[in-house]
């Protein structure tokens, strides 16, 4: 038991699953685990832990933003040992080749996070994702056919952002989409030695307003967590 998850020692798998939202993992261990048993419902921050093609995998919640998805990557990593961390979510696309629907495998997120301003200083640190995993995701959303773009992704602090000059520039220089919490996943990652990804659909449109309609939304959620276990397990 930790401050936040309440799983005892060994109920937490090497490889982690981590939807934003609880429910969503409920659904998604229901869905693809074997055998699937609650194993965190502190805070209502559900987490599973069940078997996918015989290997152990637990999915649990990482809540909105980096200082939610913080703590419970912090404590899945130091206090249960978990190895390989695959974020599954929704991001805004920031380009116009990007479309609601495609799929957005993030290779490096960028922030104006100051967790990390803290730590770093005057380094502009590059949060990067684990390169098999990131392969492996790629191929395993090639081959289910959806439309795949990796790339550089914008981990933001504010969902209702005040900085479309800011937004500007990323657009201009190529990051593909926003989301708000890969940059930290991928921080404490590299500080860990772990492995970890984020591999997200997109939601929302920043340039055109289209929005994935309600209806669609759990079938691209199904799509994320299959790509994520092919790349967990490749
Ligand atoms: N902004 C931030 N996070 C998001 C968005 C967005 O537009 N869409 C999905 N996650």
């Amino acid at each position: 038991m930790t401050l936040h998850i309440g799983a005892a020692a060994g109920d937490i798998a090497p490889v982690v699953l981590m939807p934003g939202d609880p429910l969503r993992a409920q659904w998604a261990a229901g869905r693809f685990l074997e055998d699937a048993r609650c194993v965190n419902r502190v805070r209502g921050m559900l987490g599973f832990t069940g078997t996918w093609r015989g290997n152990p995998v637990t999915i649990q919640g990482s809540g909105m933003g980096m200082p939610s998805l913080s703590i419970y990557a912090n404590e899945l990593i130091r206090d249960y040992g978990a190895q390989t961390l695959i974020r599954i979510g929704s991001c805004g696309a920031m380009q116009h080749h990007v479309a609601i629907r495609d799929v957005v495998i993030a290779m490096t997120a960028s922030t104006i996070s100051t967790p990390s301003l803290g730590i770093f200083r005057e380094l502009n640190f590059a949060p990067c994702a684990d390169y098999s995993l990131l392969e492996a995701a790629v191929a395993a959303s090639r081959a289910q056919g959806a439309r795949t773009h990796v790339g550089n992704i914008y981990s933001s602090d504010v969902f209702y952002d005040e900085r479309p000059d800011l937004t500007e520039q990323m657009t201009r220089h190529g990051v593909l989409a926003v989301e708000m919490e890969a940059a930290e996943l991928y921080t404490l990652a590299a500080r860990h030695q772990r492995r970890a990804l984020a591999i997200l659909t997109v939601s929302d449109h920043l340039l055109t307003h289209e929005a994935l309609p309600a209806e669609d939304r759990e079938q691209s959620f199904a799509d994320m967590v299959e790509i994520a276990l092919e790349a967990a397990f490749a």
